[in-house]
C-alpha cells in the first residue's frame, strides 16, 4: 500500500455530499490510500473495507492492469470530443459492454455517473416513443424507496423522501411509484429472494387504470434496491413487471448501477434473475471506480426506432462533453478484462452460499430485526431506537471505523455490507466479525 499522505490542513471549505458536516468536521474520518480489499486511513489504520467504497470497487483497489490503462489513455490521448467525433477505446468498450449485457441489448450511450445514466435512460424512453409516434407516452413510474441518483429526473422518479422533500416543489410531473416489496411481518430474515410479494407488482395495472397505458412511457426500478437497504425482490415479482410492462407498451428500465458487474453473481441482476429489461443503467463498477462513468444499455430496436426517426443530423439531443471519456474507456476495458480473466462474477456466485451463512449468523445480536442477502450483498437491519431514526445505525457505523477499523454503510438503521467481489472467506468471517462487536458496542 502506498505510504500515509499528509491530513489536510483544514476542512473548512468542502461541503461534503450526503454527509453530517458538522459530525464529520468534528470527527473527520479521513482515506488516505488503498490496496486489495484495504483502505489506509489518515492515522496509518489498515481498515477492511466491507463495501468496495461505495458500491464499486468490485475487483478490489487499486488493481494493476487498470492503473496501466489509465496511465497510457493519459499519456495517449488526454481528450477527444465525442459530439460529432470520437475516439477508437469508447467504441471497442461500448462493443464488450454490449458483449456481456443481456440478450439483445445491444446499444450503449455513456455519460459520467449513475445519475447521468439515469436521466438518459429517462429520455431514451420518451425519445422512443416519440419515435414511435406516441408522444403522449411520458409519464413515468417509480417506486417507493428506489434510489436513481439525484438528477431531477433521478429524485423524481426514485423514492426516497429526504432526497425530494427540500425539492418537491420542482420535481418532474408526471410521475407515480409503486409500493415497495420490504415488509418483516412477511419477509423478515428471507435467505435470498422472499417467497412473499410478487403480487405488489399488480400495482402498475392499477397506475395503468388510472392514467391509460398509453400514457406511460416507462417504469423504472432498481433489480435490488440498494441505497435504501438492501431490498431483494420476492419470487416472481419482477417477472410479473416484465410482463405487465409488455403488456402494455411500457418499457422497463433496470437500473443496476448498484447490481451490476457480478454483486449478484450474475453479470446483471438481470441475468441473475432471468428478466430482461428495455433499458439498464450502470456505473460505479463500469470502471471499478477508478474514474468516473457512467452508460445505458439499449436494446437494438430502441436504437433503431429513434436513429431511424430523424432522416438526417442529429437524432438525439442530449449528451456529455465526458461521454465516452479516453480515460475512462480505458479503465472500462481493462475492468471489464479483469473481471473476466479473475471470474469473478462467478466468484461471487461461489461465495454467496458462505455469504449468506456468515450474514444470518448476526440474527442473534441485539436490535436486529432482519438480515437479508442476495449474491454478495447483505442488509441487517437494526430496531430504531426512540424514535430517532438512524442514529443507532450511525453509532455502529462510526464504531465499526473507529474502533474496529471496518469500513461499513449504514442507511438509516440498516446496515449494507457489499464487499469487493475478491474477498476471501477468511475475511468474510472476520468482517462479520467485526461487525458484530460494532453492533454489540451500541445501547
Ligand atoms: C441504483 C442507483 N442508481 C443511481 C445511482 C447514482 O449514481 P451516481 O452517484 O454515480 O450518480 C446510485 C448511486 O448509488 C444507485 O445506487
Amino acid at each position: 500500500m502506498n505510504p500515509a499522505v499528509a491530513a489536510p490542513p483544514t476542512l473548512d471549505s468542502l461541503w461534503m455530499p450526503f454527509t453530517a458536516n458538522k459530525a464529520y468536521k468534528a470527527r473527520p474520518r479521513l482515506l488516505v490510500s488503498a490496496k486489495d480489499m484495504h483502505y489506509r486511513s489518515d492515522d496509518g489504520r489498515e481498515i477492511l473495507d466491507g463495501t468496495a467504497g461505495l458500491w464499486c470497487v468490485n475487483a478490489g483497489h487499486c488493481r494493476q492492469p487498470i492503473i496501466d490503462a489509465m496511465l497510457q489513455a493519459a499519456t495517449t490521448l488526454d481528450f477527444a470530443p465525442s459530439f460529432q467525433m470520437g475516439h477508437p477505446l469508447m467504441f471497442e468498450l461500448a462493443d464488450k459492454l454490449a458483449g456481456i449485457l443481456p440478450e439483445g441489448m445491444d446499444r450503449v450511450f455513456f455519460s459520467n455517473s449513475g445519475s447521468e445514466a439515469v436521466d438518459s435512460a429517462l429520455k431514451i424512453a420518451l425519445a422512443y416513443h416519440q419515435a414511435r409516434g406516441e408522444p403522449q407516452r411520458c409519464r413515468f413510474i417509480g417506486r417507493l424507496r428506489g434510489y436513481h441518483g439525484v438528477g431531477f429526473g433521478g429524485i423524481s422518479v426514485g423514492g426516497i423522501e429526504n432526497n425530494r422533500k427540500t425539492f418537491s416543489a420542482q420535481l418532474m410531473p408526471q410521475v407515480d411509484h409503486l409500493p415497495h416489496t420490504h415488509d418483516l411481518s412477511h419477509n423478515a430474515f428471507s435467505r435470498g429472494q422472499p417467497q412473499w410479494g410478487a403480487h405488489l407488482a399488480d400495482a402498475l395495472e392499477a397506475q395503468v387504470a388510472r392514467y391509460g397505458a398509453e400514457t406511460i412511457a416507462a417504469v423504472i426500478v432498481e433489480p435490488v434496491a440498494g441505497s435504501t437497504g438492501v431490498l431483494v425482490p420476492p419470487v416472481g415479482y419482477l417477472e410479473r413487471l416484465r410482463e405487465l410492462c409488455t403488456r402494455h407498451g411500457i418499457l422497463l428500465i433496470f437500473d443496476e448501477v448498484i447490481t451490476g458487474f457480478g454483486r449478484v453473481g450474475a453479470p446483471f441482476a438481470a441475468q441473475a434473475f432471468g428478466v430482461t429489461p428495455d433499458l439498464l443503467t450502470v456505473a460505479k463498477g463500469l470502471t471499478n471506480a477508478a474514474v468516473p462513468m457512467g452508460a445505458t444499455g439499449v436494446r437494438t430496436s430502441i436504437y433503431e426506432t429513434v436513429v431511424h426517426a430523424t432522416e438526417r443530423g442529429i437524432e438525439f439531443f442530449h449528451g456529455y462533453t465526458y461521454s465516452g471519456h479516453p480515460l475512462a474507456a480505458a479503465a472500462g476495458l481493462a475492468t471489464l478484462d479483469v473481471y473476466a480473466q479473475e471470474g469473478l462474477f462467478e466468484r461471487a456466485a461461489e461465495l454467496a452460499p458462505v455469504w449468506e451463512s456468515a450474514a444470518h449468523a448476526m440474527r442473534d445480536l441485539p436490535h436486529v430485526i432482519d438480515v437479508r442477502n442476495i449474491g454478495l450483498v447483505t442488509g441487517i437491519e437494526l430496531a430504531v431506537r426512540d424514535g430517532q431514526v438512524g442514529a443507532r445505525g450511525y453509532e455502529v457505523f462510526t464504531n465499526a471505523f473507529h474502533e474496529q477499523d471496518a469500513l461499513i454503510r449504514v442507511t438509516g438503521d440498516t446496515i449494507a455490507l457489499s464487499p469487493p467481489l475478491i474477498i476471501s472467506e477468511e475475511q468474510i468471517h472476520d468482517l462479520m466479525a467485526r461487525v458484530r462487536r460494532a453492533v454489540e458496542s451500541v445501547s
